[in-house]
């Protein structure tokens, strides 16, 4: 590895990515990083609009290449984009319409195209160890692995944990410190810049082919990161709210199918409630027993993590600015 003219440069061959959702938190990140390691990448995005606008321009500062498709579901179009690319990877909104409808035709398109790789919409739970049936996102994503696994393309799952905004205590995305299930259970949670590093290494390395990557630095239960938020702000009058494991396992088969009602959700009740349900109740969100998973650890011993005890002390991360 080395660094040339302020660009870092990896051992592995440069490739040619194509990243569909590049302007949301996992695709922002990992188009920035595979440019840092000398990639070349294009971002898909429907269009223009409020809410990405600043984002694409931050893309196409860094050399990132757009293209832009309302509707994502035209194959001949969207195949005619891909062409020539090594590895096309998926890091849209995910809910169970958009798995479902969106993920088929990009597939299809990227069989057409003739690329190498194909990097399905993941990115959270390890669900290709869960079982049928524990969550409706999950569900969707397992049959759509199915389809991928059947395509003849070689293919990567990326698995990074939790992030650090939806898994540490914190109040920019919820009303209340909230604390799901069993705290007991153990989980790795992650910066999203690093899932950014290691996802970037892992969707362009040959090892990784026809693998699952399982990112498990830091491994924490919520009652040390209760501790670790007391102990940064112990004059601080959190508000904490718990969802009990009964709560839980009724919402998931009972929430509203399509209301929103987290404050930083994008899921529907019902499907987040699948999501707790796998990470604090059946403790599944990583797996590292399933034949065919790579640790990250492994793979990418150099890699130095930000701590969530970093994350809890940065008033920022906690309240969005000082309190
Ligand atoms: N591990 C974790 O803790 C964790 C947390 C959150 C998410 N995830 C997973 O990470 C993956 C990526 O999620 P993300 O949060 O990075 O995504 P995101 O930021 O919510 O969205 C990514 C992009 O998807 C496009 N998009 C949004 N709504 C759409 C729609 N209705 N139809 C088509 N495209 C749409 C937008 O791009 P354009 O506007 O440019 O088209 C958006 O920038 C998902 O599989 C998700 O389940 C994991």
């Amino acid at each position: 590895m080395g660094d040339k003219g302020g660009e870092f440069m990896s051992d592995i061959p440069c490739k040619r990515v194509v990243v569909f959702g590049a302007t949301g938190q996992v695709g922002m990140v990992l188009s920035r990083e595979l440019k840092r390691l000398g990639h070349e990448v294009l971002a898909v995005s429907r269009s223009i609009t409020a809410d990405n606008r600043n984002r694409l321009e931050a893309l196409e500062a860094l050399g990132v290449q757009l293209h832009f498709q309302p509707g994502l579901k035209d194959v001949d179009r969207l195949a005619a984009a891909l062409s020539g690319y090594d590895v096309v990877v998926v890091a849209l909104r995910a809910n169970v319409r958009l798995v479902e409808e969106l993920e088929p035709p990009i597939l299809e398109a990227a069989v057409a195209a003739k690329v190498r790789r194909f990097v399905p919409d993941e990115f959270g739970t390890h669900t290709k160890a869960l079982d049928y049936g524990v969550g409706t996102l999950f569900d969707a994503k397992k049959r759509f692995q199915e389809r991928v696994f059947a395509s003849g393309l070689e293919w990567t799952l990326v698995f990074p944990g939790g992030m650090f905004d939806y898994f540490l205590p914190n109040l920019r995305l919820f009303e209340k410190i909230t604390t799901f299930g069993d705290l007991h259970c153990l989980f790795p949670t992650h910066s999203l810049h690093d899932i950014g590093v290691i996802s970037a290494r892992a969707i362009t390395d040959p090892r990784t082919a026809n693998r699952a990557v399982q990112m498990y630095a830091n491994v924490v239960n919520q009652e040390q990161l209760m501790s670790g938020l007391k102990r940064c702000w112990p004059d601080y009058p959190f508000e904490f709210e718990h969802i009990s494991s009964e709560t839980i396992l009724y919402l998931k088969d009972h929430g509203d199918p399509d209301r929103i009602s987290a404050k930083g959700g994008v899921e529907p009740d019902r499907e987040r409630h699948g999501i707790n349900y796998a990470n604090y109740v059946l403790g599944r969100l990583a797996s590292l027993d399933d034949p065919g998973t790579l640790n990250a650890n492994d793979l990418y011993p150099d890699h130095v993590y930000q701590k969530p005890e970093q994350a809890l002390a940065d008033p920022r991360f906690v309240f969005g600015k000082t309190p």
